[in-house]
């Protein structure tokens, strides 16, 4: 049988078997991290680290200490969000932002009034850089865009985003293109990037990191415990401690380093994802939802059916195929309403390295039936 699983969007499945083999290796070992001088806790706090490396290679930073470890994007985003000096209390954000960005924007602007705005964009939600040239971005204090829509799969231009926002600092929610797309945040300048671990990383859940470049700037969503500096009251200044409040998610984390040292190559080619792309935009009952450009295209996309709504389609294809999808909105209400899919959204088909142009061909031929079903009804 082959990987049918079109669910890697929500969490990737399956992982590398290094995930398991280094999760086994810390529930039989077992130790804290950083908060003790003995040998346990010297391997676990050495594994910690080491995986902190890995991070800040995948995100392109030579700042290792930078990278904070947090519970999923969700958390690396609230951080910033909520901990952000906002002087002219406006937020500029992209047009495909997923509940994780808009929520926290809501409680901010009904706490402290802070407003967003969503920058100009095409139709599919690409930024228009041209359009954007024309705002007063210097009146904005922080912009916030989704590298890569978890709806349509669009990627955001980031490196020429952050060329044109020159000082105005850029948070990056990098949840979809992690393990997909280079990320270099030192190359392109990025201030802040958010990420989760149990996507394109494919390491478990509950694992994610920040990349924050001007730490003084955000204070701290928790505060606690640090094993340092436990003589004060007060969090540390130094990083990472001054975001790492509580002991952190090791069996995660050694899990996390399983997945990031694992090298899973790709079982299918652009080309043949393109290829699939094209074919589903040719079937008359369904509409291709996916980046305009294939160049700006991540190994994500979503379909509506005029004969079915997402959750019976997603059924359909889950009874007669076994194929795995995800339908409705998935937290991206926003993203739907810019790509005229809202309120019934829609289907979603995300991609993994563990699958093969077979199964990119047998996805299409689930659908060309269901198509051709359509046609007889
Ligand atoms: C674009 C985007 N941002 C943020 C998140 C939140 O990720 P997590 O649930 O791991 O915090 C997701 C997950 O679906 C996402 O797709």
């Amino acid at each position: 049988m082959g990987n049918y699983y079109f669910d890697n969007s929500a969490t990737s499945h399956p992982k590398p078997p290094e995930v398991a083999k280094y999760i086994n290796e810390y529930l039989n070992n077992g130790g804290t991290y950083g908060r003790s001088a003995y040998d346990r806790v010297i391997t676990v706090s050495r594994m910690v680290e080491n995986t902190r490396v890995l991070l800040a290679q995948v995100i392109g930073t030579g700042l290792t200490n930078h990278v904070i470890f947090t519970s999923n994007a969700t958390h690396a985003l609230n951080i910033v969000i909520k901990g952000f000096p906002y002087r002219n209390k406006r937020i500029l954000i992209s047009p495909l932002e997923h509940n994780a960005v808009t929520r926290p924007l809501m409680h901010l602007l009904n706490v402290n009034g802070v407003q967003h705005y969503i920058l100009p964009h095409r139709i599919d939600g690409y930024i228009d850089l041209d359009r954007m040239r024309l705002l007063d971005l210097k009146s904005y204090d922080l912009c916030i865009v989704n590298h890569v829509s978890n709806v349509n799969g669009v990627v955001q231009p980031i490196a020429e985003l952050k060329d044109l926002l020159g000082d105005v600092p850029l948070l990056v929610d990098a949840s979809q293109s992690a393990g997909h797309i280079p990320l270099e945040v030192d190359k392109n300048n990025i201030d802040m990037l958010a990420l989760t671990g149990h996507k394109g990383l494919m390491g478990p859940t509950g694992t994610g990191c920040l990349f924050i470049r001007n730490p003084e700037l955000v204070s701290p969503l928790v505060h606690g415990g640090t094993g340092s500096r436990s003589d004060s009251h007060l969090m540390p200044e130094h990083l990472p401690d001054r975001f790492e409040a509580g002991t952190p998610n090791v069996l995660g984390i050694y899990g996390l380093y399983g997945a990031l040292s694992a090298k899973v190559n790709p079982g299918f080619s652009f080309d043949d994802f393109k290829e699939l792309l094209n074919r589903i935009g040719s079937l008359n009952s369904f509409r291709l939802v996916s980046a305009g450009n294939s160049t700006n295209q991540a190994p994500l996309f979503s379909v509506t059916s005029s004969r079915y709504s997402p959750s019976e389609l997603s059924n359909l294809l889950f009874k007669r195929y076994s194929i795995e999808t995800r339908s409705g909105l998935h937290c991206a209400p926003l993203a739907h309403k810019t790509l005229g899919t809202f309120p019934a959204g829609s289907v979603r088909f995300s991609l993994s390295n563990f699958h093969s142009s077979n199964d990119l061909a047998y996805l299409y031929q689930a659908l060309s039936e269901l198509d051709h079903d359509s046609k007889q009804r």
